[in-house]
């Protein structure tokens, strides 16, 4: 049998779930039963944020929320090894991308190199919790403060954790969660904007709007349109899962921790993701020199692995003459290995044991 890489974590909860909101006839959101605004409304209660406010992707979240910061012209502060999405959404609304090294221990940008490479045109910051671990947050914000700078955390990977709940360690100004089919919350397609802002209400409005093509002030037969937006709400099924997925998602990330735990305890590797109880390991890394044989090696045996990124300032539309060189050696080296709760204990076994007779 295949041990996947990623798998998303189900049951009857979930099927009944869709089956209902399909069966409602109601799909969208403002149309819909309800589902949209209920997920919302848990998610707030969840993270304490100031208001969350749910689109279509991860993607969706970073575009709207860089949308608010007027960031044409200036730069924002981002890491390389990313989903390109990081750095797409400052391209999209004007930004110039501004790629940091990371440490090599945790794979967030490293805090060490932020203050050099702010300008007087700096006008935001992505850090992005790699594979669900803190970035150093406590840097982050009190660079933040210095400079006046805006932050936008990268929290894809990073569902559940509980440092991206307000009060307790998250502070961004957004915060950006996905929940693609494999995130640590899953659902056919979704993501969220949580705002920590004493302007929140202002901002929730704003969203709203941007999120459906700009559309306010519906009002019988009449709407305005204020600003422009895109066509990034959620739909009903995709929040119908994600509220039983929310019920689940303590459960499911500490599955998630118990088997980080083991793999950096028993793979005989020295660049491996390290563990603490604050990561909501979406995806568990190590480093291997010859990544190509060994990830065919693991495939032969029916075990997936990924590639966790190619960085972003390779990619023809990001080049330029910026030298990353933690970035440029792990983005060669870096292999994922399968990391989801539905795993079973022999999986491990078979998973660690082949890793360590492989990656040498
Ligand atoms: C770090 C990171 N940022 C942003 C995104 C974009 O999320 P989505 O796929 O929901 O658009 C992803 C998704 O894979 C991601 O891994």
């Amino acid at each position: 049998m295949k041990i996947n890489l990623f798998e998303p974590y189900i049951d009857e909860a979930e099927e009944k779930a869709v089956l209902e909101t399909l069966r409602s006839k109601f799909w969208a959101s403002g149309a819909g039963i309800g589902n949209v605004s209920k997920f919302e409304k848990k998610f707030k209660q969840y993270t304490k944020a100031d208001e969350c406010l749910a689109v279509n992707s991860g993607t969706a979240a970073l575009n709207i929320a860089l949308s608010l910061l007027d960031i044409k012209n200036h730069e924002v502060i981002i890491p390389s090894l990313s989903f390109v999405s990081t750095a797409n959404c400052v391209l999209l609304n004007g930004g110039i991308p501004k790629f940091i090294d990371i440490d090599p221990k945790t794979l967030c940008m490293n805090p060490k190199l932020i203050e050099k490479l702010i300008t007087k045109k700096t006008k935001a910051i992505i850090p992005v919790h790699f594979g669900g671990f803190p970035s150093d947050m406590k840097k982050i914000v009190s660079l933040s403060k210095k400079y006046d700078i805006k932050i936008v955390e990268d929290a894809a990977h990073a569902a559940g954790s509980s440092f991206c709940k307000k009060k307790i360690g998250s502070h961004g100004f957004a915060v950006c969660f996905s929940f693609h089919p494999v995130k640590n919350l899953g659902m056919p397609t979704g993501g969220l904007i949580a705002i920590n802002d004493s302007n929140a209400k202002k901002f929730k409005a704003r969203i709203e709007a941007k999120r459906w093509c700009g559309i306010t002030n519906r009002n019988d037969d009449r709407y305005e349109i204020k600003e422009v937006g895109d066509n990034y709400y959620m739909n009903e099924i995709s929040a119908a899962v994600g509220l039983k997925q929310l019920q689940k998602l303590n459960k499911m990330n500490s599955i998630r921790k118990n088997f980080a735990k083991i793999y950096e305890k028993e793979l005989d590797i020295e660049m491996k993701m390290p563990f603490t109880k604050d990561c909501a390991y979406h995806l568990y890394w190590i480093c291997v020199k010859n990544r190509k044989l060994f990830r065919q090696k693991m495939s032969e045996k029916g075990i997936q692995t990924g590639t966790h990124y190619q960085p972003i300032h390779t990619f023809s539309l990001y080049k330029n003459n910026v030298k990353l060189p933690i970035t440029e050696k792990i983005g060669k080296e870096i292999v994922t290995l399968p990391m989801h709760p539905n795993l079973t204990e022999g999986d491990l076994d078979k998973i660690i044991n082949l890793t360590n007779r492989f990656s040498g």
